[in-house]
């Protein structure tokens, strides 16, 4: 049974009661599908206390974006909570997070934060980690776990918890696939059966890209550019971006690069802007022509 709070007040019995265990917080925005049981089940198996945060923070939405139709299914979540073993669902309002009104002193992410989603949703990484900092002092975690559906954001918060010294593992979570590749989202719930199946051009070119890493770096853009350009021109999908990146500071891989990369992409099928990436390792062999 998963106990629902709203305010930091309910909350603090719960975190007082594993004052000397291990504590871990998953933060969600909610519409919880496969990817967050992940979470909450990786977080289960390593803490004492569980607590899921579900909280739309509207400081992460530009103006043009889904923040009033991003799907609240508050019920569902509980559910999925339960079967998960979490011990508390924290379900804040507006209010409590942002006693002040809108913050006027916030977390801004450095140049990490503006290149690749940075650059596409300007305002976007300062509101995450400004609700992240946020949330981690309202649940006051060992532990926080993160996808890794979201690379960007897992190194911006890795970086903040570093460059602000506070005090809490990162713990990082691989991401869920459906049987065909498409990465969970809650945004997948805005797709159409023909909009799905056009989506899947992006786990496609990410495993494209892969599969051409013994190639070099020039080899793995080069292949997944392939995937989605021809998506593209025959069913309308629109790029935003696809970049192999250094996963440590989100710099773009020279084309001689060779180590540990992901490789990212961003794009839009009708009016659902999606976001996948995958880990790979660009290896420093004969047959990659960018190392001499
Ligand atoms: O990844 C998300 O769902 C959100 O960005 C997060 C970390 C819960 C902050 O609102």
């Amino acid at each position: 049974m998963t106990a629902l709070v709203s305010t930091r007040a309910e909350l603090q019995p719960f975190l007082d009661g594993f004052a000397n265990g291990r504590r871990g917080v998953v933060m969600t925005m909610g519409a919880l599908h496969e990817g967050h049981l992940e979470l909450l089940k990786q977080a289960r198996h390593d803490c004492d206390l569980v607590v899921a945060t579900i909280f739309v923070n509207p400081l992460q939405f530009g103006p043009n974006e889904d923040f009033d139709r991003y799907p609240r299914t508050l019920d569902d979540d509980l559910k999925l909570c339960a079967e998960a073993g979490v011990d508390v669902a924290f379900a804040p309002s507006v209010d409590e997070v942002y006693p002040g009104g809108r913050p006027i002193v916030q977390v801004t992410p450095g140049p990490m934060g503006e290149v690749l989603e940075g650059a596409f949703r300007p305002g976007f990484f300062t509101g995450v980690l400004t609700v992240v900092a946020k949330l981690l002092n309202l649940t006051r975690p060992d532990a926080a776990f993160f996808g890794q559906k979201d690379a960007q954001q897992l190194a911006l918060v890795r970086r903040m918890a570093l460059d602000l010294n506070l005090p809490v593992e990162i713990v990082g979570v691989p991401t869920v696939r459906d049987a065909d590749g498409l990465a969970k989202s809650s945004r997948n719930r805005y797709l159409g059966p023909e909009e799905r199946t056009v989506a899947l051009s992006l786990s496609r070119a990410l495993f494209a890209g892969r599969d051409a890493a013994g190639q070099g770096a020039e080899a793995v853009r080069t292949a997944a550019g392939a995937v989605l350009d021809a998506a593209a021109a025959a069913d309308g999908l629109t790029v935003d971006y696809l970049a192999l990146v250094d996963p440590e500071d989100f710099s773009e891989a020279a084309p001689a690069f060779t180590g540990d990369a992901v490789l990212a992409v961003a794009a839009r099928v009708g009016g659902t802007r999606l976001i996948d990436n995958l880990p790979l390792t660009v290896p420093a062999a004969p047959h990659n022509p960018g190392v001499r």
